[in-house]
């Protein structure tokens, strides 16, 4: 097989040692990664992220590489790599979190949450790591739906809920994290319309029922625009968000991490603003639709 597959703390996910990307990946090592990545959602590379290039190769493993959608966030000279760092400043808002100015703390999310068509996986790698805070976080939201309660999944079955993109806390409706911005509001996005999806997905190559709370983008349960559907909405995200459920990463400078975005959410703990981490991502696109785009009306209502 050409590598060895290892516990990690916690449960979730794995640990691959012993791979040799330098000569290339042979296509049945490709294969069986690929296996393994379905089966846990999601594999730590560590120390072996030493260029672009080897990040590249083993991301191609695991299907066609998507530039993101936001074209500010590619890495000159390589179109499938993005770029996400604080040098030369923060890209992103800077919140005051307990007397820190903090970068780069993104909540709990599923990639691409708010298009109906999110991606199939992402990889990281850690160019340059950060001495205080910048873990990364992942969560298995198959194992979350699979210990909901019964009723809980009945009432859930066929719910859909509103997702949009959002990049500031403040405009988060179930945000968790709780800072004082400092950073003034500047930022220009491109416009994305809402979209319908359901609260509960089927993963479309395992067939595992995944729990889809994005809660960087969720916004209200279709038909339930009210505190009932809002009470529901928190209930779900304080189980998915319960430890057991969670891995989280403290990196090395070529680290790698790769996750299967469509069993997973994901997040960024931040750091001190004052200190530089570079990071490279790739995306591994998704060609499943798991909902549908709204009129623009939805954000403000007529969904409900
Ligand atoms: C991401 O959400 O892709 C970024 C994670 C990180 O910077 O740790």
């Amino acid at each position: 097989m050409g590598f060895e597959v290892r516990k990690l703390d916690g449960g979730f996910g794995r640990e691959i040692v012993g791979l040799d990307i330098a000569g290339g990946i042979a296509p049945e090592t490709a294969t069986a990664l690929r296996q393994v990545w379905l089966e846990h959602g999601v594999l730590v590379f560590r120390g072996i992220g030493t260029s672009p290039e080897v990040q590249l190769e083993l991301s191609r493993c695991f299907g066609e590489l998507e530039p993101h959608p936001i074209e500010k966030f590619r890495l000159d000279g390589y179109p499938e790599l993005i770029l996400l760092t604080n040098e030369g400043g923060p890209v992103g808002p800077v919140y005051d979190f307990d007397g820190v100015a903090t970068t780069q703390r993104i909540p709990w999310h599923t990639d691409l949450a708010f298009t109906a068509t999110p991606n199939a996986g992402a990889l990281l790698r850690m160019v340059r790591k950060v001495e205080t805070g910048g873990q990364t976080g992942w969560l298995d939201t198959a194992a979350a739906y699979d210990e909901l309660d019964a009723a809980t999944k009945d009432e859930i079955a066929d719910l859909e809920a509103v997702y949009l993109f959002r990049a500031g806390l403040e405009e988060m409706r179930f945000n968790q994290q709780h800072g004082t911005r400092l950073s003034p509001r500047k930022d220009s996005y491109p416009h994305f319309p809402p979209v319908a999806n359901p609260l509960v997905w089927t993963h479309p190559e395992t067939g595992r029922k995944v729990l889809n709370v994005s809660t960087l983008n969720i916004e209200y349960i279709i038909g339930q625009r009210d505190e009932r559907g809002d009470a529901l909405i928190r209930r779900l995200i304080e189980h998915a968000l319960q430890p057991r459920f969670q891995y989280v990463h403290e990196w090395e400078n070529n680290d790698m991490v790769l996750w299967d975005n469509r069993r997973t959410m994901h997040a960024a703990f931040g750091h001190p603003v004052d200190q530089i981490r570079i990071v490279h991502r790739t995306t591994i696109k998704g060609d499943v639709a798991m909902g549908r785009i709204l009129p623009e009306t939805a954000e403000a209502g007529a969904a409900a």
